[in-house]
């Protein structure tokens, strides 16, 4: 029981990598078990910027051991690209600090081609997505055809991209209207590479994880995206394609549920989405413009513009429920200093009724009312506060109102981007 497992409560982007990164300093191995390239970290140590998409934050100490287990999907070229960026700042210097799961599903060109047509070809069904072909590779592992890691250092790699290709061709060139494959040139392409990644290749990442756990290491498991987002427990269709909430854990891992001591859900202090679908705390109006801009909104993967609004406490107790959230973390709290009011959705009402739960259907969740309780601001700068005792008593009620309201601890408070610019509470 070693094992700390962080998770998105709500649709992505509450700061996880931070979080993940003061974790990632007492523990052994980080790993990422679900996701791909989709995801983006942002991690600011000494004023440096460090986006990480593939590669667990765990990287930035030395000797933590980072593993990619096998529920991630890989996409070679970007996670080069980072692995030679990490090389070139002095952060990546030994194999032994990243292992890659040899059953990780492949994203190769063709699923980015794939991605881009659908999505472009959507109209109103758009999802939005990264299109980075996360989804398409997904699908390919479901129905049996994806390539994996493994494959990229088999004598057969050739055939097996062969015949994978002759499908995805005739979709793009005879459904999607779009340009072809050569397999030759994919082959061309992933062969340096695979020699390139060939020193992290892992075969069973499942027992490397075992092996740390029973020795009673401490390893903190990296979730991506959030749980809203989530292709199951989501606001399904708009959502990704991997399982986000904690269960996606044991899966993508290969371990069994009593390896967690804690579950702790990353919250931001107000919400955000990225993509299509419903919101309902949105705000198309001044808060939201504000929240965009004090927040610094926009999508590390894509840059796009994330859509803001006030915190959705119906959502979060959601996101406790489905993850068995055990604390809370609780970020940008000082993007809130400032305003004279802060709102609090408390719960929703549809139709007449009051809804204390999220509505399954994203029809109806497209519809709710959001009712909220209005909260006073503080006015004071809170970066500089390192412990509750330093916030402001308004900003503390803040923090009590939340755990209150949905019943858990909040154990970290984030108060700036900086890896020190955060407080943790003794409970
Ligand atoms: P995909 O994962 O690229 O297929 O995108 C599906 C949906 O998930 C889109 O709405 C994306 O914006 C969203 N999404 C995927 N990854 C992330 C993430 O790391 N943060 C926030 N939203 C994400």
């Amino acid at each position: 029981m070693s094992g700390v497992l962080v998770v998105g409560s709500q649709w992505g982007d509450e700061g996880k990598g931070k979080i993940i990164d003061a974790y990632a300093k007492q523990s052994a191995m980080v790993v990422r078990f679900q996701g791909g390239p989709n995801a983006g970290h942002t991690l600011v140590v000494d004023g440096k910027k460090t986006v990480l998409h593939l590669i667990p934050s765990g990287i930035l100490h030395p000797n933590v051991q980072n593993v990619i287990a096998s529920g991630v999907v890989i996409d070679p070229v970007s996670i080069l690209k980072e692995i030679q960026g990490l090389k070139d700042t002095g952060l990546l210097t030994m194999a032994k600090q990243l292992h890659l799961s040899d059953s990780c599903t492949l994203i190769l060109p063709f699923h980015k081609a794939i991605d881009a047509a659908r999505e472009s070809g959507a109209g109103k069904n758009k999802i939005g997505t990264t299109g980075k072909g996360v989804g398409p590779a997904y699908e390919d592992r479901s129905s049996r055809r994806a390539l994996i890691l493994r494959d990229l250092f088999a004598p057969n790699f050739k055939e097996k991209l062969q015949f994978v290709l002759e499908e995805k061709n005739a979709l793009l060139k005879y459904v999607y209207k779009t340009d072809v494959f050569s397999e030759q040139k994919i082959y061309d392409e992933m062969m340096p590479i695979a020699e390139e990644l060939a020193s992290y290749r892992c075969a069973d990442t499942s027992l490397l994880i075992h092996k740390s756990l029973n020795s009673g290491k401490e390893i903190l498991f990296e979730g991506a995206q959030g749980t809203l987002l989530d292709i199951i427990h989501g606001t399904y269709p708009f959502v990704t394609s991997s399982n986000t909430v904690a269960g996606s854990c044991f899966t993508g891992c290969g371990i069994g549920p009593g390896s967690l001591k804690k579950v702790i859900g990353i919250t931001k202090a107000y919400n955000t989405r990225v993509g299509e679908g419903p919101f309902p705390t949105e705000d198309h109006g001044e808060i939201g413009e504000y929240l965009r801009k004090v927040g610094n909104e926009f999508g590390s993967t894509t840059g796009r513009a994330r859509r803001c609004g006030w915190l959705d406490l119906v959502a979060l107790r959601f996101a406790i429920r489905v993850n068995g959230i055990t604390n809370l973390a609780l970020m940008k709290l000082d993007c809130l200093s400032d305003l004279e009011k802060i709102k609090v959705c408390t719960h929703y009402e549809l139709d007449g009724m009051n809804i204390q739960d999220l509505p399954s259907s994203y029809e109806e969740l497209q519809r709710v009312q959001p009712i909220y309780e209005e909260l006073s601001g503080w006015q004071e700068d809170i970066r500089k506060a390192r412990s509750l005792r330093d916030l402001p008593i308004r900003a503390r009620d803040f923090v009590s109102y939340i755990s209150q309201n949905v019943g858990r601890p909040v154990e970290m408070i984030s108060v700036g981007p900086g890896r020190e610019e955060s407080l943790w509470v003794e409970h």
